[in-house]
């Protein structure tokens, strides 16, 4: 299972990054809010420069067609930009339109600040965009058969919020789970990202439920790599090293 950072927070992204252990970022309207930045396209293309893997960006419209043209917008971003829809009739509908439409590969890394220090040079980046065509992240899912549905419309991920089903008392990695099944009895391609990750746990839970990524906060993915045990072992190797004069 992958690893995504589920914020627009740049500073987070910089310090993880550097571990080498995420492949995406999630953002969406709330973490760009939180992340004071209403500059969403040119936080998107820092991100992407600074991950080089897929970054899902949310539209905003609400109507299928201004929801296509947001993302055909946006998709112009980079060749890593994936378009977060939420899964409505409206969402799915827009979808399916993305699914059979090419980006305007011309206009690739539009107005990108990261061009230049990009390890992927223009001719790439135009390449890359039209071969993978334009990714879609169907946000929002809270039952099995929203996945089901947004899979059919040609989502490349499906973000099963976990937590938020927690909240309300419904065992949200129970969704993940049988959307896991499900998409693996009919060979469906769509990848299953468990979202809204409360708790280190979530992450283990979602990779044991067949997830194909967990997008987790800066906090969790802190806690993951946490252990009292293993400070400890290393004060006491450093302890020891010192008294043999090391
Ligand atoms: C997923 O892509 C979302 O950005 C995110 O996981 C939402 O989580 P929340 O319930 O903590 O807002």
């Amino acid at each position: 299972m992958e690893i995504y950072l589920d914020t627009a927070n740049i500073d987070e992204i910089r310090e993880v990054v550097k571990m080498g252990v995420i492949t995406g970022v999630t953002t969406n309207p709330s973490l760009m809010q939180r992340a004071g930045r209403g500059d969403y396209r040119q936080v998107t293309q820092e991100i992407c420069y600074l991950v080089q893997g897929p970054i899902s960006a949310e539209v905003v419209e609400t109507e299928a067609d201004k929801m296509y043209e947001e993302a055909l917008e946006i998709a112009q971003w980079s060749p890593h930009v994936v378009i977060k829809i939420p899964v409505t009739a409206d969402g799915l509908e827009a979808m399916s339109m993305l699914l059979a439409s090419e980006v305007d590969a011309d206009h690739i890394c539009r107005d990108c600040q990261w061009v230049e220090q990009c390890p992927m040079d223009r001719e790439y980046a135009r390449e890359l965009a039209l071969a993978q065509g334009i990714g879609t992240n169907a946000t929002l899912v809270f039952s099995t058969n929203q996945a089901l549905l947004a899979a059919l419309a040609g989502a490349t991920y499906v973000s099963v919020f976990v937590g938020r089903l927690d909240d309300i008392g419904h065992e949200g990695m129970a969704v993940v789970a049988e959307t896991a099944e499900i998409f693996a009895s009919y060979g469906i391609e769509s990848e299953i990202i468990a979202a809204s990750i409360r708790h280190p746990l979530h992450v283990t839970d979602a990779a044991l439920a067949g997830a194909d990524i967990a997008t987790v906060p800066y906090s969790i993915l802190q806690k993951m790599v946490r252990h009292p045990l293993t400070d400890t072992g290393i004060d006491r190797f450093l302890e020891d090293w010192k008294q043999v004069g090391g």
